[in-house]
């Protein structure tokens, strides 16, 4: 019995000579005279490990099945390796084929696929370079986001994923229900008998666990939440999703200023941790997705970003002698064409707009003295726009009850908001990270639905005879 190797990434950092056992997924096999070289991978680091074949060494029916996408185990020598970019390679004494891949119909191969392509085999895009490197870098970076917190003695909860509430006001919610849907109840004014479902009232998947963050605020001044959400919005771009990951720092005793620091304190922390821990997979992306991740990258972390308010920004837009699609005025909320300009032509860096007009942001933000702005917070990234959403919360009962009526709000479903600023108020502030669009500005990867685990039914959706409007949310 050959020892075990553990990952191919820890069997690189033995000495030649050392008896391993490897696991993995060919790669690629290239045969020649008397030799063949299959690459490895087993998805725990960028580098494939080397196998070494020499001919006569295996029986000839276990080596005819180790083609490319064939799960193997491999048992041998570490040898020195002659090759550039790695120091040691296998040299194969025993292996076994855990499962065949036939060579005629295996999608992936060696030539560079689209990404559309790989997006409708997404169930075997993970063995892909491009996709590995993907989710190791989104692993670091969940992991830095959990480890910048838990060092500030921040509490960690799971908010509810199903909710009553729409936190951000804006109706975007997915319901849930078990009502039968071909035979509805109904009131007697007509309308959906929601007493009778499942929760006894109209239920839907949480947009923000920020409300409930809120209540942890104020019990335990430092939270923050890290887990999925939802938003049935309609809008087909490569920068939304219809599921995707948000980390919600919520803060007792913040102000805006406070908040905002956290958040480039948070955000240079969480790169820099990308760039010392996965090194040779940012490097793929500087070489085969975008040539400016790197030096952005690096640039971002040892710089401070650029904060400028809301009416700055609009009076920098209105000077910039564009013709805009989205024209520019005081109280237009800010498009994506804005914000790239503000970010990629007027400062070249991460830019945080605050103090945005109110009646273009939710109901829970903090009034300013001007009755006229609140203090929230974007944080604007190049490329990508918008990464963060926050703002300080307004914690004066008189004038949160005021707001939740100016918009039309259901009062009654918010008394236990409005409770937390009857019992023990205290000032306090927070923001949304969505981990997808920072996974795109680490990566440079252009779509976002190249960046989440997509749905192996993706495929039926996409092809779809008829476009569905949401299709491109999925
Ligand atoms: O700006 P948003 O809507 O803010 C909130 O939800 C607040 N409750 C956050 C808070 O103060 N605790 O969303 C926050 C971030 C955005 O900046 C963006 O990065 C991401 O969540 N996001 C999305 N990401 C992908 N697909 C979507 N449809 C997204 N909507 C928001
Ligand atoms: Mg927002």
């Amino acid at each position: 019995m050959i020892e075990k190797g553990g990952y191919i990434r820890d069997i690189f950092q033995k000495p030649v000579g050392t008896s391993v056992t490897a696991y993995g997924w060919v790669k690629t096999r290239r045969d020649s005279k008397g030799v063949h070289f299959i690459q490895l991978n087993d998805g725990s680091c960028f580098q494939d490990l080397q196998i070494v074949i020499d001919a006569g060494t295996l029986p000839e029916d276990v080596l005819s099945q180790a083609t490319t996408g064939a799960c193997l185990r491999v048992g041998g020598e570490l040898v020195e390796s002659p090759g550039a970019g790695q120091s040691v390679e296998l040299k194969a004494r025993e292996m076994h084929v855990y499962g065949p891949a036939d060579p005629q119909t295996y999608p992936l191969q060696k030539k560079g696929h689209t990404m559309e392509f790989l997006r409708e085999i997404a169930h075997l895009r993970t063995r892909s370079n491009t996709f590995g490197a993907v989710f190791r870098v989104r692993n670091a970076l969940s992991f830095a986001i959990h480890k910048f917190f838990q060092e500030r003695g921040f509490l960690y909860l799971n908010a509810p994923i199903i909710t009553t509430s729409d936190a951000e006001g804006a109706g975007a919610m997915f319901g849930v229900t078990t009502l039968d849907l071909m035979n509805l109840p109904r009131t007697e004014t007509g309308e959906i008998d929601y007493d009778r479902d499942f929760f006894g009232k109209k239920a839907g998947l949480t947009v923000s666990g920020q409300l409930e963050a809120e209540i942890f605020a104020l019990a335990f001044s430092n939270v923050y939440t890290f887990g999925p959400t939802f938003r049935a919005e309609n809008s087909n771009t490569p920068r939304h999703l219809a599921e995707f990951w948000m980390i919600e720092p919520e803060m007792a005793f913040y102000d805006l200023e406070d908040n905002r620091k956290l958040a480039e304190e948070f955000l240079k922390y969480i790169i820099a941790y990308v760039l010392d821990t996965c090194a040779a997979d940012l490097e793929l992306f500087n070489k085969r997705i975008d040539n400016t991740v790197l030096s952005t990258l690096v640039h971002v972390a040892g710089s401070d970003f650029e904060h400028v308010t809301y009416t700055e920004a609009i009076a920098i837009l209105e000077k910039a002698g564009r013709a805009w699609e989205f024209p520019v005025h005081w109280g237009v909320d800010l498009q994506s064409e804005h914000e790239r300009y503000l970010t990629e032509e007027t400062f070249k860096k991460p830019v945080v707009v605050t103090d945005y007009p109110r009646e273009i942001k939710a109901f829970y933000m903090r009034l300013n003295d001007d009755e006229k702005t609140v203090r929230a917070m974007d944080v604007l990234a190049p490329r990508i726009g918008e990464i963060i959403g926050g703002s300080q919360r307004e914690e004066r009962y008189d004038v949160l009850l005021n707001k939740i009526r100016a918009q039309g709000l259901p009062e009654e479903a918010y008394w236990w908001y409005l409770e937390l600023r009857k019992y023990g108020t205290a000032p306090h502030a927070g923001f949304g990270l969505g981990l997808e669009r920072m996974l795109m500005y680490v990566t440079g990867m252009k779509n976002i639905r190249d960046v989440i685990p997509s749905h192996p039914w993706l495929r039926r959706v996409l092809n779809r005879r008829k476009p569905h409007p949401m299709r491109a949310l999925l």
